[in-house]
């Protein structure tokens, strides 16, 4: 006897073989003396429909009293045309064995909908909802198409050190990783505690991103990516902010920034394209949930596409590219930061971008993902190299309509002396960068890179417009649950 999935079952033709399917019962309902189970395995978002006809075959009464919704079963029997609409087969039961009951008086999961915030309460049941099983799977599928875009074109994958005892980004919002007894560490003579005794023999953290080790394998290998979990201890308590989320970063080697924005513009819609061919009954499912929430707002606040439209809209469209500068100046004439209706008013070139500022560019001002070059040296990274007017640099975000930011990235420092500078005017300790500095003194080159956070990514492909819940189980400030 064959147990076959669920989502290659529903593929395939009605067959008097007998075959098993296991699952988790979604609802029971009975009509006429038939009762019908939907079972689902976590294959399909689809149920296969098993009918039980009580009076023919070895049915116990108890064990059909124990089918109710989450519990485990083992159904047995052959498919057979469907006879109600929506599937072309399903199980004609020859026997049901409960392998794990759920008590229904307290499984907290019933066939109703539930609020995002409720099922982050039990976030280890909510993978059996139509909502997560599909988010789930799309993740799944989106870090395959990922590694596939990088293969194809020749690029090695290559797994940075988690524990580092750099600051990539230079914010300085990290984890330590230290093993010293946090009641009693030893300590120098000025009062400051001695990490020279810590594990590593130095103060160490988890990464905020990989992107310098992965510089260094590019000028090596030539094209590289990661893709790895990234952490990031700043207290923001948004929607798209996590304390731990997984990043993709290409590296490559001889690429300016212009083709660092084809490589994002190419990977993003490789993605998308991925996505509507093969995950396409999630995101028909994602799509409809996105539409149903969008009608719980306010006709201002809705999103004008549904999801299966703005994806393909980001697929046929170029995208729009513009320096921060010429933003600024959109941002400052537009209507709402006129009306005072920006929470953070656009007064002056040198500010920094808000997610309002990112949304207005790409959803109101030019409809199409945007992406904006050469911004104000004073708010992004010392590792981006300084464009001749010695005012900005060569750095890149990619705005996605209903998120704002997506990627960000630049053409790096390759010039020795520039980096050092930068560097000292940043105070990052000599010691922690020395490697990074020193390879442009061996064969440097003109190299490019970019980081997509992967959540983030999720949100913009699935609807999903809370970080909390594209992630498994989200670490987020004040909340490491499960
Ligand atoms: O813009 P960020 O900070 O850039 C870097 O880390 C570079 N080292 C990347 C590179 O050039 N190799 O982060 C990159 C992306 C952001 O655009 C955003 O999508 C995501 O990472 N990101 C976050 N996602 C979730 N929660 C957070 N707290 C995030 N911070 C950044
Ligand atoms: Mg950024």
């Amino acid at each position: 006897m064959k147990s076959n999935s669920i989502s290659h079952l529903l593929k395939s033709p009605p067959s008097p073989d007998v075959i098993e399917v296991r699952g988790w019962v979604r609802t029971k309902r009975t009509s006429k003396n038939v009762v019908f189970i939907a079972i689902n395995d976590g294959s399909t978002i689809k149920n296969l429909q098993a009918v039980v006809d009580p009076r023919e075959g070895a049915f116990k009464e108890a064990d059909l009293a124990m089918v109710t919704t989450g519990a485990a079963v083992e159904v047995t029997g052959n498919l057979i045309p469907s006879q109600g609409s929506g599937q072309a087969v399903e199980l004609k039961a020859k026997a049901v064995k409960v392998l794990g009951p759920a008590d229904p008086e307290t499984y907290p999961l019933q066939p109703k909908k539930h609020s995002f915030e409720f099922l982050r309460e039990i976030s280890h049941l909510r993978f059996r909802t139509n909502t997560f099983g599909a988010v789930f799977r799309v993740r799944h599928s989106m870090t395959f198409a990922i590694h596939s875009f990088f293969n194809e074109r020749g690029f090695f994958n290559v797994h940075t050190p988690i524990i580092t005892g750099s600051d990539c980004e230079g914010a300085g919002a990290m984890f330590r990783v230290s093993t010293l007894d946090p009641k009693s560490p030893p300590m120098n003579p000025d009062g400051t505690i001695d990490w020279s005794q810590d594990f590593f023999g130095k103060s160490t953290n988890l990464t905020v991103s990989g992107q310098l080790e992965a510089e260094l394998a590019a000028m090596a290998l030539g094209k590289v990516y990661t893709f790895g979990p990234t952490f990031r201890a700043e207290n923001s308590n948004t929607s798209r902010h996590a304390s731990e989320f997984w990043m993709i970063e290409p590296e490559v080697a001889f690429a300016d920034l212009t083709d660092n924005m084809d490589l994002a513009e190419d990977f993003l819609k490789y993605l998308i394209e991925w996505a509507l061919d093969k995950c396409a009954d999630d995101l028909e499912f994602l799509s409809k949930r996105f539409e149903d929430e969008e009608k719980t707002k306010k006709q201002e606040e809705r999103s004008e596409f549904n999801l299966l439209d703005k994806l393909r809209f980001v697929l046929d469209n170029k995208f729009v590219r513009i320096t921060y500068t010429e933003a600024i100046d959109i941002l400052k004439n537009s209507a709402p930061n006129k009306k005072k209706k920006f929470q953070y008013p656009v007064d002056r070139w040198g500010i920094d971008l808000q997610s309002e500022h990112e949304r207005y560019l790409v959803e109101r001002h030019f409809r199409k993902p945007t992406i904006l070059t050469d911004y104000p040296k004073e708010i992004k990274a010392f590792y981006m190299r300084l464009n001749e007017d010695g005012k900005t640099v060569r750095a890149m975000d990619v705005l996605a309509p209903g998120i704002g930011e997506i990627i960000g990235g630049s053409q790096r420092e390759e010039r020795y002396d520039v980096l050092a500078e930068k560097i000292r005017e940043a105070k990052i300790p000599d010691e922690s960068v020395w490697w990074y500095l020193q390879i442009r003194k061996f064969g440097t080159a003109v190299h490019s890179g970019f980081g997509l956070g992967f959540e983030r990514f999720l949100m913009f492909l699935t609807g999903i417009g809370n970080i909390r819940d594209v992630a498994l189980f989200p670490r987020t400030p004040k909340s490491a649950d499960f």
